[in-house]
């Protein structure tokens, strides 16, 4: 890809590097990084479509879960987890309710949301990312106040959220920490989920929400109690908890696919040894999580960090990038250390007695781990 910039200063995109390359992003969204997998199901798919889906509600559980299509496309995983999960969510888009997704930091929340509005609208982006400043024009619109000022209140001046374009369109809205949302603002999306409309008193007008239409929320357990949902707008959603991994092997599954695709993007090179740091890092974020060692005998306590599997996942890229730049290219326990130590020691002070107690009583005396335990010692020092 080549860019020029023209005489009057405008940057012109060239596309170069063969057919179809365009300008390469950092973070392709879900329906671009995965195109070729949503257009396979989207073919192989026979099954009744609801109102404006791209697939299947059966397509959509095979896209979020993978699977291996008639003529031989490999769908890859995006969520490893029960599959009931999947189809309870996905069934939920289907219906008049909307869907909820809460669990604990880390569990996928944000990731599958992505990927439900990827797989049933063909666009994740219809978004709003919840804080305690999040205003009503967020979710309702607001006005482009020059035109207001120039022409008064037009559809033209209106300044249409995320929410009320798919409503319009007939799409995927996604809400990410509603819980962080203020309790009034959250209200507004009561009338949108009950009533399917939103109404814009200034043109005395409303737009009504178009079959297809349907939102995701995403919300944090740890969250709980900061402003926590009405009983009102909670009856409006279907929850669906997402758990953390169920064993350890699962874990590890979900942190090598995940740094794969990652390091893909940062062209890291592939690191085929790699699987037994994941591995050791995905037993130390479990046991320290956990309060217990994997083989129950040793009572530990837990750090105040959440050591989440997307913390792993970072923990094991920045492994991969050390080992890549000032390395020999292959992952080992002193690329691992500091970001272990990192993730695991929050407050400087109780959690690095924490971390203390678990380096000396249980990764020093563990068969095989005495590369780690140096590797820890001299990072911790
Ligand atoms: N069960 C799982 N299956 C697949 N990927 C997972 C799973 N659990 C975690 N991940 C990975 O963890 C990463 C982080 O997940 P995500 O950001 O969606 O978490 P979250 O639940 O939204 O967390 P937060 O509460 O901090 O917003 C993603 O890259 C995702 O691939
Ligand atoms: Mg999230």
């Amino acid at each position: 890809m080549t860019v020029t910039v023209s005489g009057t200063n405008s940057p012109e995109i060239t596309e170069g590097d063969g057919p179809g390359e365009a300008v390469e992003v950092l973070r392709p969204h879900a329906e671009d990084a995965f195109a070729d997998e949503l257009s396979a199901l989207a073919a192989a798919d026979d099954r009744p479509r609801p109102a404006r889906w791209r697939l299947s509600p059966w397509a959509v559980a095979t896209y979020l879960l993978g699977g291996t299509l008639p003529d031989g496309t490999v769908i890859t995983p995006k969520y490893v987890g029960p599959r009931r999960i999947v189809e309870v969510a996905v069934t939920t888009l289907a219906t008049d309710r909307a869907l909820l997704l809460l669990g604990v930091p880390g569990t996928a929340k944000t990731w599958v949301s992505e990927h439900l509005a990827a797989a049933v609208s063909g666009d994740s982006t219809l978004l709003v990312q919840g804080t305690a400043g999040t205003p009503e024009e967020a979710i309702r619109y607001g006005w482009d106040y020059a035109r207001l000022l120039a022409q008064g209140p037009s559809r033209d001046a209106l300044v249409p959220s995320p929410v009320m374009r798919a409503m319009a369109d007939g799409m995927t809205a996604r809400v990410e920490e509603l819980t962080r949302i203020p309790a009034d603002v959250q209200d507004t999306l009561i009338t949108v989920l009950s009533e399917k409309t939103l109404p814009i008193p200034e043109l005395g007008e409303e737009v009504q929400a178009v079959r297809g239409f349907n939102l995701i929320a995403t919300a944090n357990d740890r969250d709980r109690g900061v402003n926590e949902l009405s009983s009102a707008l909670r009856r409006r959603f279907n929850t669906v908890v997402l758990p953390l991994p169920a064993t350890p092997e699962d874990e590890v599954d979900i942190v090598a696919r995940r740094v794969a695709q990652i390091g893909r993007s940062l062209d890291l090179p592939e690191a085929p040894e790699g699987v037994d740091e994941i591995r050791r890092v995905v037993t130390v974020f479990r046991e320290l999580r956990e309060g217990v060692t994997g083989d129950g005998r040793t009572k530990l306590k837990s750090p105040s960090g959440t050591l989440s599997t997307a913390e792993a996942i970072s923990v094991v890229t920045n492994g991969l990038a050390l080992a890549a730049h000032f390395g020999d290219g292959v992952l080992r326990a002193d690329d691992m250390a500091a970001g272990i130590l990192g993730a695991v020691v929050r407050d400087p002070a109780a959690d690095r007695v924490i971390w203390q107690e678990y380096l000396e009583a249980v990764v020093r005396e563990r068969d095989g781990w005495k590369d780690f335990y140096r590797a820890c010692r001299e990072v911790s020092a």
